[in-house]
């Protein structure tokens, strides 16, 4: 595997690996990958998933050029494909990239030798965030089997919702999803707040994306109606945990003290991110070793031959 672009092109076979990779780095056997190049494109905001991977390489030993959407060239103009193949040129192995574009990287990897890692691509997809979202699900209960996971929120914008849909049906969870009806998407099964606490082994939280929503986002009963109240959460069931991507607005989709109870996983998440970013930037490093090895050896039969 080169590049980490969507959650559809794992395997259960390659998401276990990871899994059991991350769990190597969590309890301290990390791999040097000194003398290699991680660059960092971030042109939407954030906070947890940049500082994640900067960790993460940092404790690779990788050399790390982090670029601000207000210090790149593509505010004068520059397109994504340019400022990648300049980032590659200046010889980053890994380009790690967040950007509005859903599918756009799709293209870019395919010209580019670097491994190209999609950090959020507007509503389309967060791999790496499901992917430390399934290492702290398969950390709680062992297993993804007659895991009942319900997905709550701004399901229609939301890419985390996506990627973890995706992977979890595939893992053999049970997905079901809670939302009002103008955030829903066609297909799934749907259930109330009320239903999802009673039913669930995870409740999954998830940001309201005001920032994709055409009209303004009418706030104020929204925990009432469908958010995690304390009320609500006192009716999870027995080892049930509550998970949330973050940022989280507290007192919106979950109630303040709950961000902290005993069930909550969230900082949990954030920590688990940085060895599960290790795990996949290893991955992708081992892949692209393998593919510059076959390229190699491929040019050689050809010379061969001329
Ligand atoms: C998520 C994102 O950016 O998609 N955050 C994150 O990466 N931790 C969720 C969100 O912004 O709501």
């Amino acid at each position: 595997m080169k590049d980490l672009l969507s959650m559809n092109q794992l395997t259960n076979e390659m998401i276990y690996d990871l899994l059991d990779k991350t769990h190597r780095m969590k309890k301290g056997e990390f791999p040097s990958l000194k003398g290699t190049f991680a660059a960092n494109l971030f042109l939407e905001p954030s906070t947890r998933t940049k500082q994640s991977f900067y960790v993460a390489e940092k404790r690779l030993q990788m050399e790390v050029l982090d670029i601000e959407a207000e210090q790149s060239s593509i505010l004068k103009g520059e397109t994504l494909y340019d400022s990648v193949r300049t980032l590659e040129a200046l010889g980053a192995d890994v380009l790690t990239i967040r950007q509005s574009e859903r599918g756009a990287l799709k293209e870019i990897a395919s010209r580019t030798k670097a491994s190209i890692i999609n950090a959020g691509d507007g509503t389309g997809e967060h791999p790496t965030q499901s992917l430390l979202d399934l290492y702290t699900i398969y950390e709680e209960f062992g297993t993804f089997e007659n895991i009942i996971v319900t997905i709550a929120g701004d399901i229609k914008h939301s890419r985390v919702a996506r990627s973890n849909a995706y992977a979890l049906e595939q893992l053999g969870a049970t997905v079901q999803f809670s939302a009002p009806d103008a955030w829903r998407e066609k297909d799934g099964t749907y259930v109330t707040m009320q239903e999802a606490v009673e039913t669930s082994d995870v409740v999954m939280l998830l940001r309201i994306q005001k920032e994709r929503h055409q009209n303004q986002t009418p706030m104020d009963s929204y925990l009432e109606t469908y958010g995690l109240t304390k009320q609500r959460a006192s009716l999870m069931k027995p080892g049930a945990i509550i998970m949330h991507p973050a940022p989280v607005n507290r007192g919106v989709e979950i109630d303040s003290d709950l961000v902290e109870c005993s069930r909550s996983r969230i900082f949990e998440q954030m920590n688990n991110g940085v060895y599960m970013r290790m795990a996949i930037i290893q991955t992708l490093m081992e892949g692209k070793h393998y593919e510059n090895h076959k390229r190699i050896q491929m040019e050689r039969g050809l010379c061969a031959t001329v």
